[in-house]
């Protein structure tokens, strides 16, 4: 498994085709233009920022659990409807029927048991929200 620390080398690896992919990856979700999101496995925010431009007037979460990355996302996305917390997909640290969205990009493969993350977006999202991942 790669090593999350660098969130600067991320973006030159990968980040800058994550923020490529994220729009058409929201776009084919389908959204509600309101509500509260999730992003699980935020990285460097590439999800985050597309689903704050997706949803208008909705909110959105970013879980991660590398600490320079929620730190990276932090200090560069400023905005009152987006936050960025220390999480595991496993355990996603929210109540059940917390969002109306719950997505994933890229980090499947990254997981030992992602079933098991998928039944935690499903089990965080509220019922008729969407859940949706890629790989
Ligand atoms: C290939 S990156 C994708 C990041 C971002 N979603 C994107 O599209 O650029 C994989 C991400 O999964 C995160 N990750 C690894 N294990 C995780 C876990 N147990 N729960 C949540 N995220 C995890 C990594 O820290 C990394 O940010």
């Amino acid at each position: 498994m790669p090593e999350f620390s660098n969130p600067d080398a991320y973006e030159l690896w990968m980040g800058r085709w994550s923020a490529r992919l994220a729009p058409s990856f929201v776009e084919f979700a389908h959204l509600p233009k309101g509500g509260h999101f999730l992003d699980v496995g935020s990285g460097t925010g590439a999800l985050a920022a597309a689903l704050l431009a997706g949803v208008e007037d909705g909110t959105v979460v970013g879980i991660e659990p590398s600490e320079p990355y929620v730190e990276y996302c932090r200090e560069r996305m400023r905005d009152k409807r987006l936050r960025f917390e220390h999480g595991d997909a496993l355990t996603i640290p929210f109540e059940d029927e917390s969002f109306h969205g719950s997505l994933a990009l890229l980090i499947l493969q990254e997981l030992p048991n992602a079933p098991r993350a998928v039944k935690e977006m499903c089990r965080v999202t509220r019922p008729g929200g969407c859940v949706a991942t890629n790989q």
